[in-house]
């Protein structure tokens, strides 16, 4: 029997502490995957502080984000229509969660040895670090599924002609970061993002069009303003930041055409009494929770857009990580910054 190091969450409100843990061997469809670096994101430091969201299983491994080293494959682990499957000693990009498997530690990202589901599993490219390559799963699973959640196939491709613009609220975050990126992809006329000054121009190498500072007073009339400037039909955003649901929907009162239905998905929790505009759906960018729905959309996240865009290098990392050390033990520090908040990086942690 094998042993290894985990930081395990061994009840509600935490700290996590490093413990050894019995590694798994993996199933038909699973990979082992040996950790070399793992990123952090605010569900992290809120599961670890307050069991939110829900943490099935106690003793727990939390985190979902990680880069590493193929260890094994079960007998059924290459996925039809992949090129070349996975196979031991490949460095790969994985997203390894428990939150999908009913809270098995054996899932959890913080921990030197984790099972992933291939649907999740990508090589990482030979010119990106494993500190590169961790920063990607989470935040590209909820950026591209907040496409879905309002009804944006991934394979939608808008022809110039269409004018369709979308607007990020929240684009230094990790998530619009990512949801800038995949915005380029799916065609957008103009792709508008929200960001401290200090983040404009990096945005705009992401992909953005124009990025305004959500703390100017007139931030709404001045994306209003370049929508009309720019001739765009803008009917469509993602809420990615708490805080942005009143001025994104003050924007689409504005902007949005009489008798289309605006589209806004929400990526931090939606409470109750949230603002509403008359035309217009809000939706929370919730998890895909049927395993057949989900594998296939994951498959679509991962393989067709996260491994073709850095393929062709449409897709770069983003944003740039921060690396802290410390390795397992360093991780309740490294979420105590995280929850303190960062600015246009993703903090990673080398395993
Ligand atoms: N629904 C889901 O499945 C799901 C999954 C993952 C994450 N989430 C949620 O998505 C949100 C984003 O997560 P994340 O990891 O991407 O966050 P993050 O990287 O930690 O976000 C930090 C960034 O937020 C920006 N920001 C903060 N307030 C802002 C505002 N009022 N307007 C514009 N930008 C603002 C800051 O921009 P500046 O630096 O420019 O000031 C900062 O760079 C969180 O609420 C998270 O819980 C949901």
């Amino acid at each position: 029997m094998s042993m290894h190091r985990a930081a395990v969450l061994p009840q509600k409100g935490g700290p996590l502490s490093v413990q050894e843990r019995v590694t798994p061997e993996p199933g038909p469809n699973e990979l082992l995957i040996e950790v070399m670096a793992v990123a952090l994101n605010p569900v992290d430091h809120h599961q670890r502080d307050f069991g939110l969201p829900p943490v099935p299983v106690y003793p727990a491994v939390i985190g979902s984000d990680v880069s590493g080293i193929v260890v094994k494959t079960g007998s059924n682990a290459s996925l039809p229509g992949t090129t070349k499957p996975l196979v031991a000693g490949d460095r790969v990009i994985a997203f390894a969660s428990s939150f999908y498997q009913s809270g098995s530690p054996d899932y959890g990202a913080f921990q030197k040895y984790v099972l992933a589901q291939p649907e999740g599993v990508i090589p990482l490219p030979a010119g990106l670090s494993f500190e590169e390559g961790a920063v990607f799963p989470l935040a590209v699973l909820t950026a591209l599924t907040a496409w879905t959640t309002i009804g944006i196939p991934l394979n939608t491709r808008y022809a110039p002609e269409d004018r369709q613009a979308v607007l990020i609220w929240g684009g230094a975050s990790s998530v619009g970061t990512l949801a800038i990126q995949s915005a380029r992809t799916l065609g957008f006329t103009r792709v508008y993002a929200t960001a401290s000054p200090k983040h404009h121009e990096y945005l705009k190498r992401l992909g953005a069009h124009a990025v305004f500072d959500y703390k100017a007073v007139d931030v709404v009339k001045q994306i209003v303003d370049e929508c009309q400037k720019d001739g765009v039909k803008l009917e469509t955003a993602h809420c990615v930041v708490n805080g942005s649901l009143q001025p994104t929907l003050d924007v689409l009162k504005e902007t949005k055409r009489h008798g289309v239905v605006a589209k806004v998905a929400h990526s931090p929790l939606l409470p109750p009494d949230h603002p509403n505009l008359d035309g217009t759906e809000i939706k929370f960018n919730y998890p895909i929770m049927d395993p057949t729905e989900r594998d296939k959309h994951m498959y679509e996240c991962f393989h067709d857009w996260l491994q073709d865009g850095l393929q062709s290098g449409s897709v770069v990392p983003s944003p740039s990580p921060q690396i802290e050390g410390g390795g397992l033990e360093g991780l309740n520090l490294a979420l105590d910054k995280l929850r303190a908040g960062v600015s246009g990086t993703k903090i990673v942690v080398p395993i």
